[in-house]
């Protein structure tokens, strides 16, 4: 991949937010391989750190235990720090994750303020934080790039346009640099929970649904070897107070998506049709009873539009500021991982 990124974190000081997560964890490893003269991590368990690196690869990191929701004082996790990549976040499918703002705020909003703040004083050189395109919510738009207005319409996506409008304001103080990704969905081994586990099981039991017949939609998805290199470069290249936008550019469409996470779940019909006004009624109809149970719905109105619009993402801005060159664009081999991990680790 792009060694002159990597060599530009040679020699420096690191720190990794969400080193147990998914994509935390991808970073971390490929950071090993850069041998950065530092390499802290903030985790919420030693254990499960434990759990994902080996004695030699723990020995090089500096492990500090802490949670990003209390109201702790984080200048001390930020000291002599030259970069920090913040991955933690509460993201939604998650195992003990509930879809509400009370479980999204607090991480997403408040902590990730509250660690850019101590980053600051700390003298942080640079800040670059993992958003999400659930901050833009649905567009009129097809094409939509970093210019296209946002209308986050979940409380995890208004978390997360939240914690990007908090850091923009931060980058303003001199010498703190900060960058944003706004990835799309992610594909990769090591997810816990996550929409492609909602998916793969959906496919296997023949119940994904097709609203509205539209399977020609095109859904970016981005393999987690691809973003890892994105962040890469977003350390050594991104301008401050940018977002970029990154995803596989593999335009596939939901009808190669579904048919391949079928061919791995073993079922040739993994897909059922569902008239579009039947969605709509059915949404309408268990939003007060899963407000009644308080349970979050399984799906909003406003979900079944994202679902249904057809969103070109487009990455220029990435590809010529960033040097960004997606490498992972094979279907079959970005879901295959993904469906073999989650295999592997008992959660299908
Ligand atoms: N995966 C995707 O498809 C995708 C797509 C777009 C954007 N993103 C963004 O990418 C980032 C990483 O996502 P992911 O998929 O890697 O999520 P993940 O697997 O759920 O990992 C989240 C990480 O954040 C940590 N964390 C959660 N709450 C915390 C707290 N209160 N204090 C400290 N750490 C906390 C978790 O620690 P524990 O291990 O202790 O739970 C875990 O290490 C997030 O910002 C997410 O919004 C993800």
């Amino acid at each position: 991949m792009d060694k002159q990124a990597a060599n530009m974190l040679r020699g420096k000081r690191v720190l990794v937010t969400g080193g147990t997560g998914f994509i935390g964890q991808h970073l971390i490893r490929r950071l090993l391989s850069v041998e950065p003269s530092q390499l802290r991590v903030l985790t919420r368990s030693r254990a499960r750190l434990g759990e994902l690196f080996g004695p030699s690869d723990r020995r090089r990191l500096e492990v500090v235990v802490g949670d990003l929701s209390l109201p702790d004082d984080f200048e001390p996790l930020c000291e002599d720090i030259d970069v920090i990549f913040h991955t933690a976040a509460a993201a939604p499918h998650r195992p003990g994750v509930s879809n509400a703002a009370l479980s999204f705020n607090p991480v997403n909003v408040k902590g990730t303020a509250r660690l850019a703040r101590a980053a600051t004083r700390s003298g942080v050189a640079r800040f670059v934080h993992i958003s999400s395109t659930a901050a833009m919510g649905t567009q009129a738009e097809r094409v939509v790039d970093e210019q296209t207005p946002c209308y986050p319409d979940s409380p995890y996506g208004r978390s997360k346009r939240n914690a990007e409008l908090q850091l923009l304001g931060l980058c303003q103080t001199p010498g703190f640099d900060v960058v944003i990704l706004r990835p799309c969905l992610v594909s990769g081994e090591g997810q816990r929970g996550g929409q492609l586990l909602t998916l793969f099981k959906l496919c296997r039991r023949g119940w994904f649904p097709v609203i509205g017949n539209r399977l020609d939609l095109e859904k970016p998805l981005l393999g987690v070897h691809d973003l890892v290199e994105a962040l890469l470069l977003a350390a050594a290249r991104g301008r401050s107070g940018e977002i970029y936008l990154v995803h596989s550019d593999g335009r596939h469409t939901l009808r190669q998506i579904v048919e391949t996470a079928g061919r791995l779940v073993g079922n040739t019909r993994p897909y059922r049709r569902i008239p579009l006004a039947l969605a709509y009624v059915v949404v309408g109809a268990l939003a007060p009873l899963a407000f009644l149970a308080g349970r979050a719905p399984l799906a909003t109105a406003p979900q079944v539009s994202q679902f249904l619009s057809e969103r070109r993402i487009d990455i220029a801005k990435a590809r010529a500021e960033l040097g960004f060159r997606p490498g992972q664009q094979d279907l079959g081999d970005m879901l295959g991982r993904t469906y073999e991990y989650y295999r592997h680790s008992h959660q299908l």
